[in-house]
């Protein structure tokens, strides 16, 4: 099956959704590398549970960006890694990843795009007083959460939704979307 490696910065909700869909088998897909930039990530243990390849890097240890993604590309080719998924990767993707994985990295982001890109999108969308917020799934490219649009889906914010509660709804719809969209490139990409 497909080899992916899944990019992360956070508590990891998107890892075990993704682990999830191919341990029921809706998502034919092996995740053979879990990158995090952050030594302190929620979801360093989740991987660890699940017995998933982690690599975790502190960038600042290294003398510039192409000289940490060159470390990152070379742990995803040792594996035959096919697709890099980010899932709450917190950092630009820069030429080096950009080039060696051209249409194979994907960005799941928690707005409406191009609606509030960059960090946190739910609360930029709470301050803006908007009703109708959602989800998007992208090709990356060099810009923040701007590359080809893969996916979206829409939830509604009522008034008495807590920053809380619109983050619930958000990953709810992002444990959903992101596995189903994933699985359909993979598919895409066999039948040609
Ligand atoms: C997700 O909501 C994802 O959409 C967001 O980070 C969260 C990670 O949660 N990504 C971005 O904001 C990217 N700009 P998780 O660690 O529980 O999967």
């Amino acid at each position: 099956s497909n080899k992916i490696a899944i990019f992360a910065s956070g508590t990891g909700t998107n890892f075990d959704a993704i682990m999830d869909a191919i341990d029921e088998g809706t998502l034919d897909a092996e995740v053979s590398l879990l990158v995090t930039d952050k030594i302190n990530a929620g979801v360093i243990e989740k991987a660890q549970n699940r017995d998933v390849d982690t690599v975790v890097y502190n960038p600042k240890s290294f003398t510039d960006k192409a000289a940490y993604e060159s470390a990152l590309l070379a742990d995803c080719r040792a594996r035959d890694v096919e697709w890099i998924i980010l899932a709450g990767y917190m950092r630009l993707i820069g030429p080096t990843l950009l080039e060696a994985y051209s249409k194979r990295i994907v960005n799941i982001h928690p707005s409406l795009l191009p609606a509030f890109p960059g960090k946190d999108a739910i609360g930029q969308a709470l301050d803006k007083k908007v009703k109708v917020t959602g989800v998007t799934v992208h090709f990356v490219d060099d810009g923040m959460d701007t590359g080809p649009i893969i996916a979206q889906e829409a939830l509604s914010i009522t008034e008495e939704d807590t920053k809380d509660e619109v983050r619930r709804k958000i990953q709810a719809v992002e444990h959903k979307l992101y596995p189903r969209v994933i699985q359909s490139l993979l598919t895409k990409e066999e039948a040609k």
